[in-house]
């Protein structure tokens, strides 16, 4: 079993970021609700309190019992998890007379194992309205801040620590250090890489699916594909991928995604539906009907397809962690899950085996290089489910989707021959049902817009719009005008989300 650190969310809003930060000390970690504490912490190698909304003298706080795991392992307290342990071993905390939020100089107190490569007067991150005010026996001081004299302490002849700031946040210049040194405590600091963790997927999925039969839904993006190759690679043949052209795909993209596929030695059903997408989509122009109709229509083509293979017990999905901790709420109950294809496990009356559901993106990229995957599929930029359907404003026609093909295939082409496409995170042409006057040689034109979108973002939760060089937006342009047949102008999207979302449906 791959030993791990357990973090205990008191639902605070950098729970998520204390995962990202040991992930990006290669050690494996998972997230848990407050109250899911196991009772066998076999595995567990450390556990982390994260911060809470809450105060820990409210009523409605979050309560775990921590004398439960206090002394038996390595135990970090951050902020609200700080103020619990003094809390509950009768210390005493406090409203601060002022909330104390921003950037603080810490003083090193106590040489210890905690501390060990923090600059004196280094720079943490405090957020707190809360303050311990006075600490139980054996609770020792060991940093403060001008503000906060209990900043830092240790539980003496205990492995457990408490820190009021926050050493996961941005700005805690020295987190990282104090965070690679419970790590070190904690004795398993570095235990994840990309290979530890195909190899022991690769293991699970044997014992967990045997001999059983597997479907899986392929859409070209860089999750569903990399959960295709780690499922074939635990199970083969039995392993069958289904991939639909809904018509509403870039140019060539279902011909030549099908082609890496195989190449990939996946067993997978191309299946051309773009007639019956084209027929149920005729005159729509609501942009959320279209995706109604995009996403049933999807469902019932795997759906007929599934029907026609035997003995399906599995439904494989790339669902990731971000998916899964938005999923979650703190206690543990299922809120959303935008990933399930649309109620098809209870649909089809399958089992649902996720692999990737414990890695962040980046992770998830690195698991499909270190399989041998082609760097083209594993840097691939998102790219909506609908498609183009939902970049074609109003109704869709056969015309205009292949006008935005043409122009959608020069500006990322071009993208890519300026070294521009992997520096966004995502780009884009709309085809604007708005037609405007031109002049091409000694003739008036009225024809199509086309809008061009790239963006920077690190999540698609926000994001700016990407400050492309001029010279690239004018070739771009000269090319689309010249090039595509029913096109006069185009124009670049520079709106931020928010306000603006990223695509314009
Ligand atoms: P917005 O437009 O909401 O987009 O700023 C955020 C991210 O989500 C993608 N997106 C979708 N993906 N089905 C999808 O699978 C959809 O209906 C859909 N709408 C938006 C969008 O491309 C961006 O990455």
């Amino acid at each position: 079993m791959q030993q791990k650190i357990l973090i205990l969310d008191f639902g605070s809003q950098t729970t998520q970021l204390i995962g990202r930060r040991l992930r990006e000390l290669n050690t494996y970690c998972e997230i848990a609700p407050y109250n899911k504490l196991p009772e066998n912490l076999e595995g567990i190698a450390g556990i982390i309190l994260s911060g809470s909304p809450f105060s820990v003298y409210d009523e409605k706080a979050f309560y775990t019992d921590l004398s439960q795991i206090r002394g038996k392992l390595p135990l970090l307290g951050i902020c609200y998890g700080a103020q619990s342990l003094v809390y509950q071993a009768g210390g005493k905390v406090e409203p601060s007379p002022t909330r104390e939020y921003g950037r603080a100089k810490i003083s090193v107190k106590e040489n210890d194992q905690i501390l060990k490569n923090v600059r004196e007067n280094g720079i943490v991150w405090m957020s707190h309205g809360d303050t311990i005010t006075e600490l139980p026996q054996d609770f020792k001081i060991i940093a403060s801040t001008e503000d906060v004299p209990a900043a830092a302490f240790r539980i003496e002849g205990e492995e457990t620590w408490g820190f009021q700031f926050h050493p996961e946040a941005f700005h805690s210049e020295e987190g990282m250090a104090m965070l690679e040194n419970f790590l070190d405590i904690t004795g398993i600091k570095g235990n994840w890489s990309p290979s530890s963790f195909v190899e022991a997927t690769v293991k699970e999925l044997k014992e967990q699916l045997g001999d059983d039969k597997v479907i899986l839904a392929l859409s070209g993006g860089v999750d569903s594909s990399v959960t295709a190759v780690l499922l074939h690679k635990a199970i083969g043949k039995n392993l069958t991928c289904i991939f639909v052209d809904h018509g509403l795909l870039r140019k060539n993209e279902f011909e030549t995604v099908l082609k890496d596929y195989e190449h990939l030695g996946l067993n997978v059903i191309g299946v051309n539906a773009r007639e019956q997408f084209f027929t149920a989509l005729d005159g729509v122009e609501d942009p959320e009907e279209k995706r109604k109709i995009i996403g049933k229509g999807f469902i019932d083509v795997f759906d007929q397809e599934a029907k026609k293979l035997k003995d399906i017990k599995w439904l494989g999905q790339g669902t990731i962690y971000p998916d899964v901790i938005e999923s979650l709420s703190i206690t543990g109950t299922v809120i959303k899950s935008h990933h399930n294809v649309g109620g098809l496990p209870e649909r089809m009356n399958l089992k649902l085996v996720e692999p990737l559901r414990l890695l962040f993106k980046d992770e998830v990229r690195r698991v499909g290089l270190e399989m041998g995957m082609q760097e083209h599929l594993i840097k691939r930029q998102p790219f909506p489910g609908p498609g183009l359907g939902i970049r074609i404003i109003g109704a869709i026609s056969q015309e205009k989707i292949e006008i935005l093909q043409n122009a959608d295939d020069i500006y990322i082409s071009m993208m890519k021959e300026w070294g521009l496409y992997d520096k966004v995170w995502q780009a884009g042409a709309i085809l604007l049902p708005l037609k405007s006057v031109g002049v091409m040689g000694d003739e008036r034109t009225y024809e199509y817009t086309i809008a061009l979108r790239a963006v920077t973002s690190t999540d698609a939760m926000s994001a700016d719009w990407a400050h492309l060089p001029y010279e690239f937006l004018a070739k771009v342009s000269n090319e689309i005008i010249n090039k595509v047949r029913g096109v006069n102008r185009v124009v670049y999207d520079i709106s931020s989300k928010p306000p603006s979302t990223i695509e314009w449906e």
